[in-house]
């Protein structure tokens, strides 16, 4: 890691996220929106690669859990019983000095008194609740018999979905449903890049079980989780678990549990993981008229089941992700004068790119056509980089700063008739250790993958 002060760190760190192509402003063209960002060629990758890992962890490697992807706009009604339309709110205060629009946990408190932690202003208007959720109108006419909400959480879906998907999936308690999907939160003070953002993903899990099994679930899944960010290369030691205070959870909530990772700009949540009993869909049950009971078939017994709900960010684990694989250090250049080099170490299950492929020297067609003869060989199992140009040294460097694990050179060895026993194989450099070894072109696919995933 650089020994960067974490604020510098945190400039770079933007900096290259524009330069590579990771992430941009949002119709930047235009001045921006605050709070709103778009994904580069990279970033998209980046999101990819964890998005599909946490499915695959999630839905495909487990047997009781099945995934589903609903839709952003719900009718008002579901916001009306799950409480967000009375109570998704944020206490909002202004500083009449300067203007500033603030959420109460932002003021800053001297010596007892609460100031704007803009211009340290004492001059506040008292809090006022604050709807995070965005309006917008379904149909033609635009009244409050068309209003309804950008969904603020992926959750609502699945539990006014829950009594189609028990049916279909036949699955006995504890089980749970996975999904992915947008969600929308009119925050009043977005900030920190993209970790507070009015538009982002979130990856979501409801696992229903016997209200008796709620709080054992609950550690399990905070364990689960734990080992997921560790396999994704957040080492344990950058996570904290905070228990979330009787005071400051919601109502409904039994327990909490926040994963908070160290950024640069201090340490917060990544993901919760919340045991919301039967709160949910015994409001949904009672609001909708009907029944979204689970019969268990050897007790003969209906009941409305709890649920533990493990509730990820997308866009804030991909910057934990960025901003735990950044790192400064010094390798040779091509005189072998040490230099200084800007190296992402990205774990290569969540890296954009797997490999980079380069010949030796661009006006050779032998090595040009073995090179490109390689990423046609590769590209079914993963995804490639080919680069011809520049110094090999600068054709390392490029990839070492986008985080991808792999390179390969094909030199004149590949092609070599003096020493049979190098014919056709080729370098492959590792990205953090800078090592290279000799393999054959033939064992390449193997010896990736068993490294990527
Ligand atoms: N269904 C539960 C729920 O939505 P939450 O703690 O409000 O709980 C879960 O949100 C996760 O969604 C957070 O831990 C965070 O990773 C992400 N998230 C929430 N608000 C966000 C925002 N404004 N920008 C980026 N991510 C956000």
């Amino acid at each position: 890691m650089s020994a960067a002060p974490e604020s510098q760190r945190m400039e770079k760190i933007v900096s290259l996220c524009k330069r590579r192509g990771f992430i941009f402003q949002s119709s930047e063209i235009y001045g921006g929106l605050n709070g709103l960002w778009d994904y580069g060629p990279l970033g998209v990758e980046l999101k990819r690669n964890l998005k599909n890992y946490w499915w695959r962890m999630m839905v495909h490697e487990r047997d009781d859990v099945v995934g589903m992807d609903g839709a952003i706009l719900m009718n008002r009604s579901v916001w009306k019983a799950s409480g967000h339309e009375d109570t998704f709110t944020d206490p909002m205060i202004d500083c009449r000095s300067c203007r500033a629009r603030l959420r109460g946990d932002q003021l800053v408190e001297k010596k007892g008194v609460k100031q704007c932690p803009v211009c340290g202003g004492k001059d506040l208007t008292e809090p006022r609740a604050f709807n995070l959720m965005f309006k917008t109108y379904v149909g033609a006419t635009e009244d409050e018999s068309s209003l309804t909400y950008l969904r603020p959480e992926t959750a609502q879906a699945i539990f006014v979905q829950f009594k189609n998907i028990l049916e279909i999936a036949r699955k006995k308690l504890p089980f749970g449903i996975a999904q992915i999907g947008k969600a929308f939160r009119n925050e009043i003070n977005p900030r920190n890049f993209t970790f507070r953002s009015r538009e982002f993903e979130q990856m979501e899990l409801e696992y229903f079980c016997r209200a008796e099994e709620g709080m054992k679930l609950l550690e399990y899944w905070k364990e689960e989780r734990l080992k997921f960010y560790e396999n994704i290369g957040i080492p344990r030691t950058r996570l904290h678990v905070l228990t979330v205070p009787d005071d400051e959870r919601a109502f409904y909530s039994k327990g909490t549990y926040d994963i908070e990772y160290d950024f640069p700009f201090g340490r917060q949540e990544l993901e919760g993981v919340a045991y919301r009993t039967d709160y949910d869909l015994v409001q949904h049950q009672k609001a909708s008229g009907k029944p979204l009971e689970y019969f268990d078939e050897e007790t003969k017994q209906k009941f409305i089941p709890h649920v533990v709900e493990p509730s990820a960010g997308v866009d804030r684990t991909v910057l934990a992700l960025i901003c735990e694989a950044y790192s400064e250090d010094r390798a040779p250049d091509e005189k072998g004068k040490m230099e200084a080099r800007i190296v992402l170490r990205f774990h290569p299950r969540i890296a954009p790119i797997k490999c980079g492929v380069f010949p030796l020297l661009k006006n050779n067609n032998q090595l040009v056509s073995k090179a490109k003869s390689i990423v046609d060989f590769l590209r079914p199992h993963m995804f490639i980089f080919y680069d011809e140009s520049g110094a090999i040294g600068r054709r390392y460097r490029r990839q070492d700063e986008i985080g991808t694990p792999f390179g390969i050179t094909v030199d004149f060895e590949t092609l070599s008739e003096k020493d049979a026993k190098l014919r056709n194989t080729v370098t492959l450099r590792e990205r953090d250790s800078m090592k290279q070894e000799r393999v054959p072109i033939e064992d390449l696919p193997g010896l990736l993958l068993s490294r990527i995933s």
